[in-house]
């Protein structure tokens, strides 16, 4: 499988200040395809579960505190047979989007390996975020907002709830991601609400204000 190219300056003649790579990792079926197609197209792929093979790349430029920001952003397949390839890959990553299902415990439990294979395979200092997607499936759900903010505590990381299926924080979430890379690459600390765990609550904002440009 070829790479794709990375590209610094400019996207199909937009200038841009900023690129990055982030990477959505996490169990199978836990969301990751939907929510970058939320994210990339504002669409849900409803009752369509194509398990992802390998790994898969889209671009997206947005606008984050008056710069264009561009990611390139990797899905990665969540089945075990795929670990090997997708772990390759690990080290190109500036941002990891660590993905589980709330209304799916094994997914949650697995974060702790995941976090080991982060360990082994990405870059020292990548940046984790840790996404517990289907809010939306509030009767099903099997994990607490409660345990989840404890585990991302635990590992000093953000914790966001998201969902594909209704759009609530997905653009939150690349956002967030986008704007604490900024600061690292300014040599800023990110300021507390961004560096630490996310208040559920009251951090909840708008973030649709701003136009994207498509790659
Ligand atoms: P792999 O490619 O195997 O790693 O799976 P994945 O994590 O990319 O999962 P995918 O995005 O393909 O979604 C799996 C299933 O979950 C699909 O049937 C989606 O419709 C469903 N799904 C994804 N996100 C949500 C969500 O936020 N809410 C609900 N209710 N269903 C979702």
């Amino acid at each position: 499988m070829d790479r794709p190219p990375r590209k610094k300056s400019s996207m199909n003649n937009v200038p841009v200040d900023f690129s990055f790579t982030v990477m959505l990792l996490g169990d199978s079926c836990t969301g990751k395809t939907c929510v970058l197609v939320r994210f990339k197209d504002g669409t849900f792929l409803n009752n369509n579960f194509i398990s992802t093979v390998g790994i898969d790349y889209r671009n997206k430029i947005i606008p984050v505190d008056g710069k264009q920001v561009k990611l390139q952003i990797f899905d990665t397949a969540g089945q075990e047979r795929f670990r090997s390839v997708t772990s390759a890959y690990y080290r190109d990553a500036d941002a990891l989007l660590l993905v589980f299902d709330v209304a799916n415990r094994l997914s949650f439990e697995n974060i702790r390996n995941w976090l080991g294979q982060i360990k082994d395979f990405a870059k020292d200092n990548v940046m984790v975020t840790l996404i517990g997607n289907k809010c939306d499936l509030a009767p099903q759900r099997k994990v607490t907002i409660k345990e989840a903010q404890e585990l991302a505590q635990f590992y000093q990381i953000p914790y966001l709830e998201t969902s594909a299926k209704t759009g609530q924080r997905i653009n939150e979430a690349f956002i967030l991601t986008a704007r604490r890379l900024m600061q690292q690459s300014m040599g800023t600390k990110a300021d507390k609400s961004q560096s630490g765990v996310i208040d559920l609550v009251t951090t909840e904002k708008t973030w649709g204000q701003t136009c994207c440009y498509e790659a």
